[in-house]
C-alpha cells in the first residue's frame, strides 16, 4: 500500500494529509478531518449522501474519487457553507421552504443544490433536473428542494452581492 502526502484546501484551511491509495476523498473528508456532515452510503456513486464541491463549485461524488488524486486542489464540504455564522443563501432557502429531509441524505442534497446555482443562477427546471439527479432520497420528493432552488429568497441574496 502505497502512501503519500498531499496538500488539499478544505473550506478554505490548508492542510498537508498522509493518504494512502486505497482511501477515498470521504474517508479522507470524514476518518481524518472528522468533518462528519459528508456522509458515507452506497459508496458506489449511487446514492449522492457524500457530494461536496470542487473548487469549480460543481458537485463531486468524493467516495467515488481517490484521496490522491487531489493533491493541490480545494474543496467545499457542507461545514463550509456558512461563512461568519452566516448560513449560505442555499440553506436559508432550504430552511425558508421545509426542504430540509432527514439529516442523512441533506448535506448532500444541499451540496447538489449549490452546485446547481454555483452553474445557474437562476436555474431552469430541466438544469435543476440534471442537477439533483444523483441525489437517491425519495423518502419525500423533490419538490420542495425544487421550490428552495427557485426561490425569491436566492434572488434576493444574489442582487444584494
Ligand atoms: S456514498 Fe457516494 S454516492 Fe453514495
Ligand atoms: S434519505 Fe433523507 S429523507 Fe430520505
Amino acid at each position: 500500500m502505497a502512501r503519500e502526502i498531499i496538500t488539499l484546501t478544505v473550506n478554505g484551511d490548508t492542510r498537508e494529509i498522509l493518504v494512502s491509495d486505497r482511501q477515498t476523498l470521504l474517508d479522507v473528508i470524514r476518518d481524518q478531518l472528522s468533518l462528519t456532515g459528508t456522509k458515507r452510503g452506497c459508496t458506489t456513486g449511487a446514492c449522492g449522501v457524500c457530494t461536496v464541491n470542487n473548487a469549480q463549485g460543481e458537485a463531486v461524488l468524493s467516495c467515488l474519487t481517490p484521496a490522491l488524486e487531489w493533491d493541490g486542489e480545494s474543496i467545499v464540504t457542507i461545514e463550509g457553507l456558512e461563512q461568519n455564522g452566516e448560513l449560505d443563501a442555499i440553506q436559508t432557502a432550504f430552511i425558508e421552504y421545509g426542504a430540509v429531509q432527514c439529516g442523512f441524505c441533506t448535506p448532500g442534497v444541499i451540496m447538489s443544490a449549490k452546485a446547481v446555482i454555483n452553474a445557474h443562477p437562476e436555474p431552469t427546471e430541466e438544469q435543476i433536473n440534471a442537477g439533483m439527479a444523483g441525489v437517491l432520497c425519495r423518502c419525500t420528493g423533490h419538490i420542495k428542494v425544487k421550490d428552495a432552488l427557485r426561490n425569491d429568497h436566492l434572488i434576493r441574496a444574489r442582487s444584494e452581492t
